[in-house]
């Protein structure tokens, strides 16, 4: 491809002490960024965020490489412990950049937040009253009320929807009200939640029942977000065994099909996708919960537990995958802007709105779900994974320094990777 940018590779080569400085040139950062990323999270700032605060947790930020979403290079921060995970990543982008990179698309920022509204003498009745007031709950919601009003997000529907239950004996039957906010470039959990709570008063005149609950929905399935991509088939030749890319493409397609029928498969075919998901999400400061909640409700969405992504073969024999899930991320409030790190993880992928985020953590969990069920088509992920996995497990076995590196490389050559092996061979 002539019109890609210059891969930006180089940082697994350089030492590790040097790769910061390198990775503040490559993404033009200032000095703050870099102190910001050295330091991470200061006991005081920790103890402005959670209660009874006693230390803070490090673990590794790695930066994903080769990453090319909608035409832009793109270094994407990710902090997570399981090994293999930023190399996967970085392979798959490489892949995928010959194929010309990831294309992906995420819808308006629209949040849902529900009320939950009991007693209400007759249901049809509250939701033809909610239905035309609307416009003016709206108004009043976007316009008049002080506490409500943002200059970046707003309420742009609200609609109603009937449930009922069984209780204790008795049939419970609940209004439910959806208020839908365009949440901008926010994840949007607080302004929702404040939206709801200000609301009450007014649905429950309208419906003359009971606000119980005010809280957003994390199945945000008006915010999804799709990406999709093109690996060559040449570029999944096995030299080893001497054959083309088609055998692996099959096999690639195999896998797919058997996490979209099985959902036990599912299950881990789509804890790899957000194996790189989460791990953005948590370096960019987003909550990862919510992430994850919202991808699992809607695997589920047509009764079903299925896959969150689809491979393919295209006419030319290459192999096509795609994603669609939604996407609560945010660059704005919460931790992605008292959080240092998060901060600076933001500028290094250069993203300028929560909707371009969402756009790079699918094209993430698309590539590293390739980069899982690649191996596991292939080779296995075993191999790739054990020098990393005997390095921690060298290192739980109490090895430092320079004794991390020979008591790995050991485990790896004996095949045993085990901290009971890891200590004799420390002891010997
Ligand atoms: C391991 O963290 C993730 C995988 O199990 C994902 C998969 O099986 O597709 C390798």
């Amino acid at each position: 491809m002539t019109n890609q940018p210059t891969p930006k590779s180089k940082l697994r080569d350089v030492p590790v002490q040097d790769r910061l400085n390198l990775l503040a040139q490559m993404a033009n950062l200032s000095e703050a960024d870099v102190a910001a990323l050295r330091n991470g999270l200061s006991f005081e700032q920790a103890d402005h965020m959670v209660e009874n605060v006693v230390a803070t947790y490090a673990l590794p930020l790695g930066i994903v490489t080769n990453l090319v979403v909608n035409g832009r290079e793109v270094l994407a921060p990710m902090v997570i412990e399981e090994p293999s995970v930023v190399a996967g990543c970085s392979f798959a982008a490489k892949l995928a950049r010959a194929g010309g990179g990831f294309t992906a698309t995420a819808d308006a920022p629209i949040m849902i937040g529900q009320m939950q509204v009991l007693d209400v003498p007759d249901i049809n009745q509250a939701r033809q009253a909610i239905a035309e007031a609307t416009p003016e709950l709206i108004e009043w919601l976007n316009v008049q009320n002080p506490i409500t009003r943002d200059p970046y997000t707003r309420t742009v529907g609200i609609e109603t929807r009937s449930i009922s239950g069984m209780g204790v004996g008795t049939v419970i039957h609940m209004l439910i009200v959806h208020v839908l906010y365009d949440a901008g470039d926010a994840m949007g959990a607080n302004m929702i939640n404040t939206v709801c709570e200000a609301l009450t008063p007014r649905i429950e005149a309208l419906s003359g029942g009971r606000v119980n609950l005010r809280i957003l929905s994390n199945l945000a399935d008006h915010r999804l977000v799709r990406a999709k991509c093109r690996v060559l088939a040449a570029d999944l030749v096995d030299e080893k065994a001497g054959t083309s890319g088609l055998p692996v493409v099959n096999r690639i397609v195999e896998a797919s099909l058997f996490a979209e029928i099985d959902p036990y498969r599912a299950t881990t075919h789509n804890k790899g996708i957000m194996n790189g998901i989460d791990a953005v999400a948590i370096a960019t400061g987003n909550d990862w919960r919510a992430i994850e909640a919202g991808a699992h409700a809607y695997a589920s969405r047509t009764g079903r537990y299925t896959s969150l992504t689809r491979w393919r073969i295209n006419d030319e024999g290459d192999l096509t995958g795609e994603i669609e899930m939604p996407l609560a991320a945010g660059m704005v409030g919460g931790a992605t802007r008292v959080h240092p790190s998060a901060r600076a993880a933001l500028k290094i992928m250069g993203v300028k709105t929560g909707r371009e985020l969402a756009e790079v953590m699918a094209s993430v969990g698309l590539a590293q779900n390739f980069a899982a069920i690649r191996a596991l088509a292939s080779e296995g992920i075993q191999r790739g994974h054990m020098s990393l996995h005997a390095r921690q497990v060298a290192m739980a076995a109490g090895a430092n320094g320079d004794q991390i590196e020979r008591v790995a490389k050991q485990l790896v050559q004996e095949g045993i990777i085990r901290i009971d092996r890891a200590k004799e061979i420390l002891a010997g």
